[in-house]
């Protein structure tokens, strides 16, 4: 089990939990639609089988608020001497409200209770949004992975130092 393998976990802004069938069919369609998805050609199908596996190092959440599924975030530990934040999304009616705030605060705690030396996620060239919001948090470009995903676009990999 990952260190990050609890069921559930409880943010107090918003709510954790491994993805029901329901969550998984909701978010996948509603998060197929947005960028950087749209862009990177993600569908909803294989969204919702992603969506919905967890493995040994890796641990899928649905984010919940007031009982509504509104995002999903996926983390893999170990990863380089910390996590890897594989997935981050909300729909766009839960953006802005603190709530990415919140669970990468989350995420730096737990990979502090475990000693973890940094965190890992990557962003696509193209999403400045999410850049800016990265930057505010702390995160640095560490790396530029061109065409990992598809040909006409790179993916920056970021890192932030816990020690
Ligand atoms: C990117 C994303 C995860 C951020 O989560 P969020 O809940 O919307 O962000 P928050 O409300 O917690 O914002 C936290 C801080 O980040 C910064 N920030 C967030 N969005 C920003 C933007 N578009 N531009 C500049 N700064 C931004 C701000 O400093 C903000 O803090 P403040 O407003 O209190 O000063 C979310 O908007 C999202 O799901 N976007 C679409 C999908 C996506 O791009 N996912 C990332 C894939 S790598």
């Amino acid at each position: 089990m990952s260190k990050f393998g609890e069921a559930n976990y409880d943010l107090g802004i918003c709510q954790l939990r491994h993805p029901t069938h329901d969550d998984a069919k909701l978010l996948s369609v509603e998060l197929a639609k947005i960028e950087p998805w749209k862009t990177l050609g993600s569908t909803p199908q294989e969204f919702e089988e992603g969506f919905q596996s967890q493995t040994t190092s890796t641990n899928t959440y649905a984010v919940v608020v007031n009982e509504n599924p509104v995002g999903i975030i996926s983390v893999r530990y170990p990863w380089l001497l910390g996590p890897y934040l594989g997935f981050l999304g909300f729909i766009p009616e839960a953006q802005g409200k603190g709530l990415g705030k919140a669970i990468m605060n989350w995420l730096e705690e737990t990979a502090n209770q475990h000693s973890a030396r940094n965190v890992f996620i990557c962003v696509s060239d193209f999403n400045h949004e999410a850049q800016a919001f990265y930057k505010a948090c702390g995160y640095s470009k560490i790396a530029d992975l061109d065409g990992l995903i598809v040909d006409e676009h790179s993916e920056f990999l970021l890192r932030k130092r816990l020690s």
